[in-house]
């Protein structure tokens, strides 16, 4: 994909050739800033400081030259791409001309309360704020600024260039205008959209994460090896990875922040693992830190 597919009701007006912003270039903003890149639009990545910024960056690039490898582009399209992005660590100078911008700092309500504050302070009045949040409710952040009509969840899953879906979460105070913006801004990445409340985990991580974490419990009581745990759910499940790579690929700090989220509000039937929590009070984070179940090559 190419060219400025950036059009309708985000852009309508003056807001037309605005930029996306994407703050937080980790696991998630990384892919998500390559998306919007490929799907045309300019993109506006702020980071926390500079070498964050520049590792952030070079995930970008990465993710592209992986798609390069496979021939699902081509070179033109890659450096395309990649001349739609510029990086900044001020919001202030970054997101004052773009019309959405989603927020992927991590997992921590009161870290994510003060970006939405930040952003709501240097954003034009009618820019939509999306949070990708994977359980925090969309209503308690859209309370962190004077637009909570204007605040939704845009919830990617990992790794985001790749997933067809995305969530979106309406809270309580989204407009429906909020709304119709933030699915024509995904469908416009060429993304497939599901509307959900604004309840803990949403839909896909009240499903998906108590079954990563149930796997957890299997493997510390010895139910089977963790390869033989992911074999089982590869093949016999048709789940691409297995859960215990899964949580690898995500971060077990983040697959263990969303089990909290949903054991405080939902009841005892979400415990985690303590095998989970042992891992991740260990620094064993997953792929991010080369140990989690697994150990990886970070050479
Ligand atoms: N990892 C996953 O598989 C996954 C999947 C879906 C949703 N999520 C959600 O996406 C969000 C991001 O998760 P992640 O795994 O990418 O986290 P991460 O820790 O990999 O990345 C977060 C990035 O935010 C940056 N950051 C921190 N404070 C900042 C600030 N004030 N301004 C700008 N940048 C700042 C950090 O430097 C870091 O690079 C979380 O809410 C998480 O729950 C994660």
């Amino acid at each position: 994909m190419s060219g400025p597919a950036f059009r309708g009701r985000v852009l309508e007006g003056d807001m037309e050739e605005r930029a996306i912003g994407v703050v937080g270039l980790g696991t998630m903003g990384s892919g998500i800033v390559q998306l919007i890149a490929q799907a045309g639009f300019r993109v506006k990545a702020v980071e926390a400081g500079r070498e964050a910024l520049a590792r952030g960056m070079r995930r970008v690039r990465e993710g592209l030259q992986r798609i390069l490898e496979k021939g699902k582009i081509d070179e033109e399209a890659m450096e395309a791409a990649l001349s739609r992005i510029s990086g900044g660590t001020e919001m202030a100078e970054s997101l004052a001309e773009c019309s959405l911008v989603v927020e992927a700092v991590p997992e921590d309500a009161e870290l994510k309360r003060s970006v939405f504050s930040e952003m709501d302070r240097v954003c034009a009045p009618e820019t939509v704020l999306a949070s990708n949040t994977s359980t925090i409710r969309i209503t308690s952040l859209a309370s962190a600024t004077r637009r909570p009509d204007r605040v939704l969840g845009t919830h990617f899953l990992y790794p985001a260039p790749a997933i067809p879906l995305v969530e979106v979460i309406r809270g309580r105070e989204t407009s429906d205008d909020t709304l119709h913006r933030g699915i024509e801004f995904l469908k416009a990445c060429g993304k497939d959209v599901v509307v959900v409340n604004d309840s803990p985990g949403f839909a896909i991580n009240r499903l998906f994460i108590p079954f990563v974490n149930e796997a957890f419990f299997a493997l510390q009581e010895g139910v089977a090896t963790a390869e033989e745990i992911d074999r089982a759910c590869r093949i016999g499940l048709a789940h691409p990875s297995g859960p215990l790579t899964a949580a690898d690929a995500f971060g077990l700090d983040v697959v263990l922040a969303v089990m909290r989220v949903l054991h405080k509000e939902l009841g005892e039937k979400y415990r985690p693992a303590p095998l989970l929590v042992e891992l991740v009070e260990g620094g064993r984070l997953g792929r991010k830190t080369g140990r989690g179940v697994y150990e990886y090559d970070t050479a």
